[in-house]
């Protein structure tokens, strides 16, 4: 259908049809020139957690389609400035580190800054004219930073919106799971070949869970525990402690296969809450259970310090979602405590850096990891469910070639089609006011339907 139908400035490939997403939009080297010039220079990115940088001078460098950004932790708080060099353009550091008392050093010519940007020595000043070496000029190029949710997130336009304007009531729903104070007790990367959309379309429903997760499908403890049917049509129904062990093994396996989204410090205690007094219904037995984790999994973060909140007043207040989607390229999994942290970013127009973090409450002498462990995306090291989800990607992205469009259920895979269709907004121009309230209507968890955006 719309092959090179043009949008108001030229968009090829552009959504005519919500439940229909062309497939070159994932690999059409024009269409991802576009996202490269109208898309990431004008949204907020989650540019670095904060124990990353700890101490002051630390520093983590975030890339972007071939920019390079400084978070620095400075003894006033955290900047960001472009990783320039001011004399010839160097990229002043590579991955993460401390500029110690120095500041940042450039390794070609020794000019100097300190952590707020200044500029602090030039080696023989006397040969370049005194314009040139303006203060002004010679300082580092601020680039726009707002802190939220223990993250730095930076954007290159000075003009968007500020970041809580774009994320909407999701800030709200994470900031009363205390989403600040988790910090990551691991990070993966891998280098995918695939589109970083089609990445991050992958975990937008659970319709695929079925398939590719048949494991997690088999154990999930509703709505075959609830109704107090077994998973097995053939086997009895389980009596209520049975149900009960079925759904702790279900956290043991989510737990293993996702290490992290339930940590292995929210097993132990489950491991005690299984053997609780029972109702003598099935899903009663599961709701108390449930309820009794909750409110174990609090105490037992109180008795250590933790930040754990009250999940169970926490999931009345505000209804848990899943995953929380933040555009463009982030995403939380929120489950009880602990989190999934997901970061997915374009290299090519079809390959994707793709990280992982695992987010937990962690004792204050935790020491989190400055850079990502990377590994193949096929390494067996991967925790069992992404690796089955990197099992389809590249295989859906060769598949695209000469495929013509994706058809999408209206009801359960909405949110593909939310994200496209503001993606074509960005590359029609929109006005950036009505970019923000369509990013907030967006950013709305998962298994979405397709709702009206910048009509
Ligand atoms: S390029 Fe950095 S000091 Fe010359
Ligand atoms: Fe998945």
């Amino acid at each position: 259908m719309n092959d090179m139908a043009p949008g108001s400035f030229g968009i090829p490939f552009q959504i005519t049809d919500p439940e229909r997403i062309p497939a070159k939009r994932y690999y059409d080297p024009e269409f991802f020139r576009m996202e490269n010039e109208r898309l990431w220079p004008r949204v907020w990115q989650m540019a670095a957690r904060l124990e990353e940088i700890p101490n002051v001078g630390d520093y983590q460098t975030y890339e972007i389609l071939g920019k390079s950004i400084i978070i620095v932790h400075t003894k006033d708080g955290v900047k960001a400035f472009h990783n320039t060099c001011r004399h010839r353009g160097l990229a002043l550091v590579e991955g993460a580190g401390n500029c110690g008392r120095q500041g940042f050093v450039c390794p070609f010519h020794g000019w100097r800054w300190n952590t707020e940007g200044e500029n602090t020595f030039v080696f023989a000043p006397h040969i370049f004219s005194p314009e040139v070496l303006d203060k002004a000029e010679i300082n580092l190029i601020a680039c726009r930073m707002e802190l939220w949710g223990g993250m730095a997130w930076i954007n290159l336009d000075d003009d968007a919106p500020a970041l809580l304007d774009c994320l909407g009531p999701v800030a709200e729903r994470m900031d009363v799971r205390n989403v600040d104070k988790l910090r990551a007790d691991w990070w993966y990367g891998t280098v995918l070949p695939t589109n970083w959309k089609l990445a991050m379309e992958a975990f937008m429903e659970s319709y695929h869970v079925m398939k590719t997760h048949p494991q997690l499908h088999m154990l999930a403890p509703s709505p075959q525990y609830a109704s107090g049917i077994a998973a097995d049509p053939g086997a009895a129904a389980p009596t209520p402690r049975e149900a009960v062990y079925g759904f702790y093994a279900f956290l043991e396996r989510l737990s293993d296969g996702m290490a992290g989204l339930v940590h292995a410090d929210e097993v132990k205690v489950a491991a005690k809450t299984k053997d609780m007094p029972l109702p003598d219904d099935v899903p009663g037995a599961i709701g108390a259970f449930f309820q009794q984790f909750k409110t174990d999994l609090h105490a037992d973060g109180q008795a250590r310090g933790l930040a754990v909140p009250d999940i169970n007043a926490v999931d009345a207040s505000h209804p848990h979602k899943q995953v929380e989607f933040i555009f463009p390229h982030f995403f939380l999994l929120p489950f009880f405590g602990s989190m999934s942290s997901y970061r997915i970013r374009p290299l090519t127009s079809e390959t994707c850096l793709f990280e992982i973090w695992s987010l937990a409450f962690l004792p204050d002498d935790h020491v989190s990891p400055k850079e990502p462990t990377m590994l193949p995306f096929d390494s067996e090291d991967f925790p069992e469910v992404p690796r089955q989800d990197y099992n389809n990607l590249p295989r859906q992205q060769r598949g695209l070639h000469g495929f013509e469009e994706m058809r999408l259920s209206k009801d359960w895979e909405g949110l593909i089609s939310n994200y496209q269709r503001l993606i074509d907004g960005y590359l029609n121009r929109a006005d950036p006011k009505e970019l923000a309230s369509a990013t907030q209507l967006v950013n709305d968890g998962y298994d979405h339907t397709i709702i009206p955006l910048l009509v």
